[in-house]
């Protein structure tokens, strides 16, 4: 996709070459009645002129009142270059709060509609508010431009008609940006975002923990990552016996694999940069193991390796938006199987931190590859801080549903800090409770073990997040994202299609960027 940036005052509109021009409209909805008028960006005078319509009533009389969301296009019949115009909701401008991911969206839905008419060239335009758009507007429209432009047909045969693809991309806007670095940027995000998208796009029989490995090792390499992988036996040389247990069942087929991508700055990294370790939930498939997942559940489950994905896309964005701060990510691969070798419910496991873990049940298993590995990462690596990604409980997407995950973190002002800097990556979470009454640990407790690796139904969540917190050193800084709900779409959204929504990418490359708004006191 090739990019521009004009400014609109010195544009003519009316000569202006493109396949599609999309205007962004604030809503009016606050103003009961309003004026055709006043859902009137300027320049449309221009425009019906040129068209001999009025533009703005029919868009009103078609229902338009520029809510989110809401299109209205109209053919330009070969009178002004553009082929065809449309009116795109932006949504309301409530006091000045608007947030960089109205704009993602935005974007997001101007490319959709771009690919549904088959526009080649697409020109989005944003005439003046009533408030300046937020800071990182810019970034935020590329990103969201390049979000929707993904797709994952790489299996599609047969379609009559290849998809669609935009190939230019046109920002008019009040003043001109130096836009090249700012489309890098998105552009190096967006990548990361999209790389984990196919990651679980891809079914369990070709993302096994080995490929996982292999593409670590040769596009970490590619982009100057420093890449180790640990194999079965030097798991067991590092005595981490609950990943090893949990990927027993697959072992002959789909072997556990332990992947560590390391990121250096090529330049000096910025002062005070923090250590910062990510690790990954990397279940290639979560059959629930003896404990056997029914047939609805277990249908997505390739989607269990998200977390692993997401810190695969962040170390990969790192590296190409070339971030002052180093971050270290790891991959817990294994594969949750079935058979003969299978772990089983009652088993007693000593975790690499020489915790007991008595096996409650074999699907609560994300859990065991993540405390060896947290404890590893301690260890190697001593963070100061430490946050883990996985798609860990059905019980957090009955708590939060499909859009919001789960933050987890001892420290609530800096839960509320990593929630706000989320949401305007357009990611949403909501911080659950790691213990309330500090009755809920009892739920792990165990009569033959140290621990039992999961309680009731009750609070499913926030037990997980105990059991994980048992792994955590106290000095160091932890947050736990459980990102069972937003991973994956059943639907089609503004910039996310359907299946793998590279979630938590964008978040995790964020956190890294603002570390000292986030771990600045301690
Ligand atoms: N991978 C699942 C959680 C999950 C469920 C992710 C649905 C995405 C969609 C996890 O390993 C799991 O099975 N958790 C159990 C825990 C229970 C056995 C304590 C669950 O949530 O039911
Ligand atoms: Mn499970
Ligand atoms: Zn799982």
């Amino acid at each position: 996709m090739q990019t521009n940036v004009q400014e609109i005052a010195s544009v003519d509109i009316t000569k202006h070459q493109t396949d599609l021009l999309v205007i962004g409209v604030v809503s009016q909805q606050e103003k009961q009645g309003a004026d055709p008028q006043h859902i009137d960006p300027p320049l449309a005078n221009q425009l019906n002129q040129a068209l001999g319509i009025e533009l703005s009533t029919q868009a009103k009389q078609q229902g338009f009142t520029g809510k989110e969301g809401e299109q209205f296009v109209v053919h330009t019949l070969g009178k002004i270059p553009a082929r065809s115009v449309a009116y795109v909701g932006l949504g309301q401008q409530n006091g000045g709060q608007s947030c960089p991911d109205t704009y993602r969206r935005w974007a997001g839905r101007a490319c959709q509609l771009a690919k549904k008419m088959r526009a080649d060239h697409v020109t989005v335009c944003l005439p003046a508010q009533h408030q300046p758009p937020p800071s990182g507007w810019l970034q935020a429209i590329y990103e969201g431009a390049l979000l929707a432009c993904y797709r994952f047909d790489r299996y599609l045969t047969q379609s009559t008609q290849p998809p669609h693809e935009v190939k230019q991309f046109t920002v008019l806007c009040e003043q001109t940006q130096p836009a090249k670095e700012i489309f890098e940027q998105a552009s190096g995000l967006a990548q990361g975002v999209c790389l984990a998208r196919d990651l679980v796009n891809e079914g369990a029989n070709v993302v096994t923990p080995q490929s996982l490995a292999q593409q670590a090792t040769q596009l970490g390499g590619n982009l100057g990552l420093q890449v180790d992988v640990l194999n079965e036996q030097q798991l067991k040389q590092e005595r981490m016996h609950m990943m090893l247990a949990v990927g027993r069942a697959s072992n002959a087929c789909t072997p556990p694999r332990l992947i560590r991508l390391a990121y250096e700055p090529s330049e000096t990294p910025a002062a005070q940069a923090k250590r910062i370790v990510l690790v990954g939930k990397g279940l290639t498939f979560d059959s629930g193991g003896l404990n056997l997942k029914p047939t609805a559940s277990i249908r997505d489950m390739k989607l269990d390796m998200s977390g692993a994905a997401c810190v695969f896309g962040a170390l990969v964005a790192a590296a190409r938006m070339k971030l002052p701060y180093p971050v270290i990510g790891y991959l817990a691969c294994a594969e949750n199987g079935i058979g003969a070798h299978a772990y089983h419910p009652g088993d007693v496991l000593h975790s690499r931190k020489g915790i007991t873990v008595e096996i409650d049940n074999t699907d609560a298993e994300g859990r065991l590859v993540l405390a060896d590995t947290i404890d590893y990462a301690c260890e190697r690596d001593k963070p100061h801080a430490l946050i883990d990604v996985a798609t860990l409980t059905g019980a957090c997407m009955v708590a939060l549903g499909l859009r919001t995950a789960g933050l987890f973190c001892k420290d609530s002002s800096q839960a509320s800090t990593m929630c706000r800097l989320a949401k305007d990556c357009g990611e949403l979470f909501w911080q659950l409770p790691l213990d309330t009454d500090n009755q809920m640990e009892d739920e792990l407790k165990s009569t033959v073990a140290d621990t039992k690796n999961c309680g009731s139904r009750y609070g499913g969540s926030s037990t997980a997040a105990l059991f994980l917190r048992k792994f955590v050193p106290n000095s160091v800084q932890w947050a736990h994202l459980d990102i069972a709900g937003p991973a994956f779409a059943q639907k089609e959204e503004a910039y996310i299609a359907k299946g793998g929504t590279g979630f938590g990418v964008r978040t995790l490359i964020s956190l890294v960027q603002n570390q000292q708004k986030i771990w600045s006191n301690d």
